[in-house]
């Protein structure tokens, strides 16, 4: 007997994926409801989504507090339990050769940021945290806050591309400009790094020579409102398991990699 999830969303645009998620609960194509939206902007669209479902939401606006950072020369009030160098020796979003200022910069802001966001999803106690078209990297502040058990990861993403090709923001741009004759989402786990944690589902689409971007994303959605419902009910099942591989990927030394199985049900 599977116990129902407590889901919750954060989210910057639209909210089409959202949307797709709260009618699959709705449905009983997952096993859980949404208990809570969040976004980084007050305008999100889907933020009327959710209210049109009865579900609560809230904003932490993210560009007041990168403004107020800005304004006051980086003097302000980070979280009590905040280490800029430990949070800098964890994440994977900037290479080493990258400023020191901007990346102290980044991870500062993020972590006033994700302070309002662990104190606005507390109360909701969700099991599962999706990013719905959420725009905004989370850093280790966040991440480690949530996965209390670094063996049980419960933050999810969908990514507008094949992962690991095409990180970044514009993953359907991306993989048309670059020529792809395949394009695809994916949904994985989040890590410390960019779009790169462990991959849990994808789906593919052709691109023909009729294509434009536009025909791309309207092909890309449509797999993405498949797949997310599917990777939560995965999630919901109890499912999917974290296992760590030492393999060669490519050329170069064995890397540790951590992936996803999904077993079967029982
Ligand atoms: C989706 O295509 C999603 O894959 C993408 O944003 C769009 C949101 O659409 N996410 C990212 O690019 C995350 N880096 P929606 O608001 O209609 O769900």
């Amino acid at each position: 007997m599977v116990h129902p999830i407590r889901i919750g969303a954060l989210i910057s645009g639209g909210g089409t994926n959202l949307q797709a998620i709260m009618d699959a609960c709705a449905q009983g194509r997952i096993d859980g409801r949404m208990v809570f939206v969040g976004a980084d902007v007050a305008g999100a669209g889907g933020l009327q989504r959710a209210a049109n479902h009865a579900i609560p939401t809230f904003v932490v606006d993210y560009e007041a507090i990168i403004r107020q950072y800005r304004e006051s020369s980086g003097k302000i009030a980070v979280p009590p339990d905040f280490d800029l160098e430990e949070i800098r020796a964890k994440q994977h979003l900037f290479g080493p050769g990258t400023e020191s200022s901007r990346v102290a910069a980044f991870l500062t802001t993020r972590a006033v940021a994700e302070m309002h966001l662990l104190a606005r999803i507390a109360p909701f106690a969700p099991d599962l945290l999706v990013l719905a078209g959420f725009m905004r990297n989370l850093t280790p502040y966040f991440i480690d806050r949530f996965n209390t058990d670094p063996d049980a990861p419960r933050i999810m993403n969908i990514h507008p591309a094949l992962l690991p090709a095409f990180p970044g923001v514009d993953g359907y741009g991306d993989t048309f400009r670059y020529g792809c004759k395949v394009g695809g989402c994916t949904v994985h786990f989040i890590d410390y790094g960019e779009d790169s944690g462990p991959i849990i589902g994808q789906r593919c689409f052709p691109i023909t020579e009729a294509d434009s971007l536009d025909s791309v994303k309207e092909k890309g959605l449509a797999r993405e409102w498949e797949l997310y419902p599917q990777c939560i009910q995965y999630f919901a099942e109890r499912r999917l398991q974290v296992v760590t591989m030492t393999h060669t990927i490519g050329h170069g030394a064995p890397v540790k990699r951590r992936v996803v199985k999904i077993a079967e049900m029982v």
